[in-house]
């Protein structure tokens, strides 16, 4: 097991927070006096500003615009910032933030070359107003070269471990921070209710209740102070809201979002991470129900601002006021949309790669298009953000009293997160561990790939760069080093779309049993990512029949942004893991787990579907699941949310709740003990479940309430125990309020169950 790492410590629940009401209550309350002074220093700025200053406050530009070349799309090579373009920049327009690298990741001494310049040039302005720079450090400080790479969030929802998670944010914050920068563009906390969307391995996964618990939980961590007292950095929730379902499962394309699943699903993640203090959000690409939610006063103000309190800041995402007339096409002209998105109630615009925004905001204010008090208010925000994360004290040498980054810890919570993350599918005739003789073939487009374990945003935008990481093991080499040279036999030459001729393919299995197949997806995000079809390629298919076909023992290992589906070659496996994007230590993690030396312990965080043009997520209705008059043609996906299979055995009993009815107003006590029946320690996430057996709104099947993960050794036992508040069974009702009816309920776990009631008084 991972005993480098404290594992034992380290176990998730999501019994500190769940629960849309308390938080809806919590949120309206108070400041501390602390707070306040942040937003009082801001505010004699703000009364000292001219219009052109307020209106550089609230542009975001990217590196480009400040590096030489011809133009920010031909830079020069290598990179070296241009004084002429950061005097015009910082100087003359008084631009307020910063973002991005330009297609590769820096080293620190580059890092700190970008603040010693920023931190320069803003001292030449008249009010010295510090630049806020923001970056997508999505999965560790991903674009600081040497910065520990952890696994993608899809992975860490699979871990279940949110202990471990915070663990991860603490030291992505400390990372981002010693790379000079204050503001990451994570969490993402949209939920990911189509497989097919290209950005679906950045999410929690399918449920809003886990999406909430993991993502609050990130949010703090990055924004508490060091353990020396030093700032952390400002998360940003992404992308509010509804972008994880687009219609056509194709990025940034329309959602269509009733309002009662909009509030059941999709804004509770958001809700809670506002309640644990995100200082900023970035708005949606897409539109939903035909308003693009730059655009949308209902979604920024009435929801956001009004119902969630929200009192940071809102920055649009990539090029999305231009978007309002260029893509969207509810305005004829920039201008127009700048004050269409400014009147929304966008305060920062990610401009970022003209100088145009700046401009039309002025135009706007002087003609009467947008008022003063409503540039007041994003002007105020952002500086109040400012002075929260000490920028205006900040010198690019704080940097280096942050913790070094790539630190040994690091790397083992790494280790032990991806470790966490592997979800072991199936496990027919314990195919699994290998046998520690057994000589084994190893082959597929991801087996010898770095690139496969961290996906997209890793180094690059859409990931692919192979010049990075040269010293982290593939999955064949990790194998190489655990399993030992002389049991691996490594055949190159298949792709995800080729493959070796069938007898080569056999050749190399020539007195081996046991094939080992690394397939799954080359890396993507956004755009790029998009595809027509789930399936997994017809080529990598193909590799699962033939070594059948000939006897062998075929074990699969997915590598892989969402579940591609392969029911036809599935039942030809005899074992498959899901590892998703483990990150870095992925080759080692999955390498482990599969000689044994680490026992799987992920559970699935969404429905694996069996096939490409048919999917449910598992908090369906009753008239979805599979039922014996339409037999195939219901609820029956390849895996469940919650698989996840362990080389030791657990087996629950004595599950009660301590009364049989409860008011709306009590907790639910429930125990269950778990115990460990086999003969290898290991850790096990127990997953409660509710089921509301009538109710006006059709009720689901099941919803998940309540996670714990706990550790048990070899024949021990461990009972676990949850408080559900009542108020945690509530869903949206017929007028988009949320509420418990009374009535019967059914709590489960495992395969026990309880009925209990809930009654009025
Ligand atoms: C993505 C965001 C990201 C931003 C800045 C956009 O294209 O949608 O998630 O934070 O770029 O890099």
């Amino acid at each position: 097991m991972d005993r480098s790492y404290t594992i034992r410590k380290k176990l998730g629940s999501n019994q500190i927070i769940w629960g849309v009401f308390t938080l809806l209550l919590a949120i309206s309350s108070c400041k501390s006096a602390k707070d306040k002074l942040p937003e009082e220093r801001a505010q004699a700025i703000l009364n000292e500003m001219s219009l052109e200053e307020k209106a550089g406050q609230m542009t975001q530009l990217s590196i480009e615009m400040i590096l030489q070349g011809k133009d920010q799309f031909n830079l020069t090579k290598p990179h070296a910032l241009d004084t002429v373009r950061l005097r015009k920049v910082l100087v003359e327009m008084g631009v307020g933030s910063i973002l991005n690298v330009p297609g590769n990741t820096f080293t620190l001494a580059q890092w700190k070359e970008v603040s010693e310049a920023l931190h320069a040039y803003r001292m030449q302005t008249r009010l010295q107003i510090p630049v806020l720079y923001g970056i997508d450090a999505i999965h560790g400080a991903n674009y600081t070269v040497g910065a520990t790479l952890y696994p993608q969030q899809i992975n860490l929802a699979a871990s279940f471990n949110t202990d471990m998670i915070a663990d991860m944010a603490t030291n992505t914050a400390n990372d981002v921070r010693a790379s000079g920068l204050a503001w990451n563009f994570s969490p993402v906390l949209d939920v990911a209710r189509n497989p097919r969307w290209p950005r679906f391995w950045e999410t929690f996964g399918e449920d809003p209740m886990v999406a909430s618990c993991l993502g609050s939980s990130m949010v703090k961590a990055y924004q508490m102070p060091s353990k020396n007292g030093l700032p952390g950095v400002a998360a940003c929730l992404k992308h509010y809201v509804g972008y994880g379902d687009a219609r056509s499962g194709m990025d940034r394309t329309p959602a269509y979002i009733p309002e009662r699943q909009l509030r059941e699903i999709f804004l509770p993640p958001f809700a809670q991470a506002i309640e644990a203090g995100a200082q900023t959000i970035m708005i949606n690409s897409g539109e939903v129900n035909g308003e693009p939610v730059h655009a949308s006063k209902f979604l920024l103000q009435t929801i956001l601002r009004e119902e969630l309190k929200f009192k940071g800041i809102t920055v649009t995402d990539w090029e999305d006021i231009k978007n309002l007339y260029e893509r969207h096409k509810i305005v004829s002209t920039y201008k127009e949309a700048v004050a269409v998105a400014i009147n929304a109630g966008i305060d920062m615009a990610m401009v970022p790669l003209d100088t145009l925004f700046t401009h039309y905001l002025i135009e706007n204010v002087k003609e009467g298009n947008i008022s003063m008090t409503r540039i007041n208010q994003s002007v105020l925000r952002i500086l109040t953000l400012k002075f929260k994360l000490g920028l205006f004290e900040h010198s690019p040498a704080n940097s280096s009293k942050y913790d070094s980054i790539g630190s040994d810890q690091s790397k083992e919570l790494s280790l032990a997160l991806a470790t966490q993350s592997l979800v072991l599918l199936k496990n027919s005739n314990q195919a699994l561990p290998l046998s520690p003789t057994e000589k084994i073939l190893v082959t597929g487009a991801n087996a010898h790939y770095i690139n496969a374990l961290n996906g997209g945003w890793t180094h690059t935008w859409q990931g692919r760069d192979t010049t990075y990481n040269s010293e982290v093991p593939t999955c064949l080499e990790a194998l190489q080093n655990i399993h030992g040279m002389d049991k691996v036999v490594y055949l190159p030459g298949n792709t995800y779309d080729t493959n070796l001729s069938d007898e080569a393919l056999l050749a190399a299995a020539k007195n081996i049993a046991s094939v080992v197949l690394f397939l799954g997806e080359d890396t993507y995000t956004e755009k790029p990512g998009d595809i027509l079809d789930l399936e997994l390629s017809a080529a990598q298919q193909h590799l699962i029949k033939v070594y059948k076909q000939a006897g062998k023992k075929v074990i699969v290992v997915l590598l892989e942004g969402r579940p591609r589906t392969f029911a036809n070659t599935e039942s030809l496996c005899d074992a498959i893991i899901f590892a998703g994007l483990p990150g870095d230590a992925g080759g080692t993690a999955i390498a482990n787990v599969l000689c044994g030396l680490s026992n799987p312990s992920g559970k699935l965080p969404f429905t694996y579907p069996r096939y490409s043009s048919f999917h449910l997520t598992y908090d369906c209705k009753y008239t979805e699941v599979l039922n014996k008059d339409f037999k195939p043609l219901g609820f029956n996906p390849l895996f469940e949310f919650g698989s996840g299979l362990s080389y030791t055995g657990y087996v629950y009993s004595n599950f009660t709740c301590d009364k049989e009815s409860y008011t709306l107003s009590d907790t639910i006590k429930m125990n269950v003990t778990i115990s460990n029946i086999g003969n290898m320690e290991g850790l096990h996430t127990a997953l409660f479940y509710s089921k509301d057996e009538v109710a006006s709104i059709t009720p689901s099947v099941k919803k998940l309430r309540a996670f714990r993960k706990i550790f048990l050794r070899p024949g021990a036992s461990e009972i676990v125990s949850i408080e559900l508040p009542v108020q945690h069974l509530a869903f949206v009702g017929l007028s988009n309020k949320w509420g418990v009816e009374p009535g019967s309920f059914k709590l489960s776990v495992d395969t026990l169950s309880q009925n209990i009631t809930i009654t009025n008084q």
